[in-house]
């Protein structure tokens, strides 16, 4: 061997040395994994969203595409992440417990369970079709991050799947919960693009809320001239922190939502009767580790929000917490939708830091399933 040759093979063996050791390097990833994950990266590998009916029309109960890979996907490129990155990665993360939310009713149910509860013939079929377009989220979400960046994998979650009509409703709550943080994310993303991208998802959420109003709940799907668009989107995802087994998430994960409050849950008491306009309800705060500090000399408001409009109602909080604290939904609002209710120390809620709880996505449509969630399907209680 001439002396340039080796001191070119030793070259290369510091450089494959260097990838070994190096942890900033990006295409390093950790032995734990298998490394099969990596594909991933490249987005034309397996079934591309929108020219595949592998995210609509696969009727397998194993997860479809690219839900069976899960191990997180590492950059393989060096440099800043892209602007949106944390936009997409936190998309990400909600997506995966969405779709696994839809894969684990159809691993759990047959579609005798569905027609036993009173449901249409092709329920669990529909339910699948849901499954396959939030996979094709899955791998949308996944493109759109830069190879610069880490696109997350799932953890383990816990739903409420005991029977076919309290996970029908927590569907109901989860599609409709869905298109108000979208609302919200079409604002933090910067790129126009993206901004576009995050509508268009929203619409397609629409129509899986549309399907279940009309065909399990019977009932009008409008919800009046405007869905509610809530500003404060990772509020609403950091609500759903309830449904994640906790430390079951990749350690590599970035952390979800981010950037992130840490707002006490917020929640109606579990006796409420009805959370329809004009009903007054007891606040609970869910989380017994994370309960919210009042200053006695703060004025706090519950704001509500429904279709462009919100109405802030003072609350009392001397006293708290052995005096519970009550509070009447705004009688003006239509029983339509939802309502997004949080508890703000300014009028309005004017910026995302004057929020000190919630908010709580509050279901008004079919008004009944409202009190439902509260006892036993939402997030909080799992
Ligand atoms: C994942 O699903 C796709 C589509 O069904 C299949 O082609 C692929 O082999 C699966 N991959 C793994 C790792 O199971
Ligand atoms: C709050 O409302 C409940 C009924 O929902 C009532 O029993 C209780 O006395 C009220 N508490 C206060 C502090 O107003
Ligand atoms: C409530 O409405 C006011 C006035 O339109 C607005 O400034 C504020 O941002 C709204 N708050 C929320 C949480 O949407």
């Amino acid at each position: 061997m001439s002396p340039a040759n080796s001191h070119y093979a030793l070259f290369v063996w510091l450089l494959a040395l260097f990838a070994l050791v190096d942890p900033a390097l990006p295409f390093r990833v950790p032995p734990h994994y298998s490394g099969e994950a990596q594909k991933l990266a490249d987005p034309n590998y397996g079934p591309i969203p929108g020219q595949s009916d592998h995210y609509s029309s696969y009727w397998g109960i194993e997860r479809p595409f690219p839900g069976n890979i899960t191990d997180p996907v590492f950059p393989t490129q060096d440099g800043p992440p892209g602007e949106d990155d944390f936009v997409w990665q936190n998309l990400l993360a909600a997506e995966w417990i969405i779709f696994e939310f839809y894969q684990q009713g159809i691993e759990r149910f047959t579609d005798e369970d569905f027609t036993k509860a009173g449901m249409p013939d092709n329920t669990r079929q529909r339910l699948m079709e849901i499954r396959n377009n939030e996979a094709g989220h899955l791998r949308i979400f996944q493109n759109q991050i830069s190879p610069t960046s880490i696109k997350p994998g799932p953890c383990k979650y816990t739903f409420p799947l005991a029977d076919p009509l309290s996970y029908m409703t927590f569907m109901t709550v989860i599609e409709i919960s869905s298109m108000a943080f979208l609302s919200g994310l079409v604002q933090a993303a910067e790129n126009d693009w993206n901004q576009g991208l995050i509508a268009a998802l929203s619409q397609t959420e629409t129509r899986h809320e549309a399907w279940v109003l009309m065909e399990i709940w019977k009932t009008n799907p409008f919800a009046g001239p405007s869905d509610t668009p809530f500003p404060y989107a990772n509020q609403i995802l950091d609500s759903t922190q309830g449904l994640v087994v906790p430390g079951s998430c990749p350690p590599e994960n970035p952390e979800y939502p981010y950037p992130r409050q840490h707002l006490p849950a917020l929640l109606a008491a579990p006796d409420t009767k009805s959370l329809a306009p004009g009903a007054t309800i007891t606040l609970a705060f869910t989380d017994k580790d994370n309960q919210p500090v009042f200053d006695p000399d703060t004025q706090y408001y519950a704001v509500f929000s429904h279709g462009v409009h919100n109405i802030s109602v003072p609350i009392v909080t001397e006293g708290f917490p052995l005096r519970p604290i009550n509070v009447t939904i705004p009688a003006a609002f239509e029983t339509r939708g939802v309502i997004v209710a949080l508890i703000a120390n300014q009028l309005g809620a004017p910026v995302k830091e004057s929020v000190v709880a919630g908010p709580a996505v509050i279901l008004e449509q079919p008004v009944e399933l409202g009190p439902e969630l509260v006892r036993g399907g939402g997030p909080e209680a799992t």
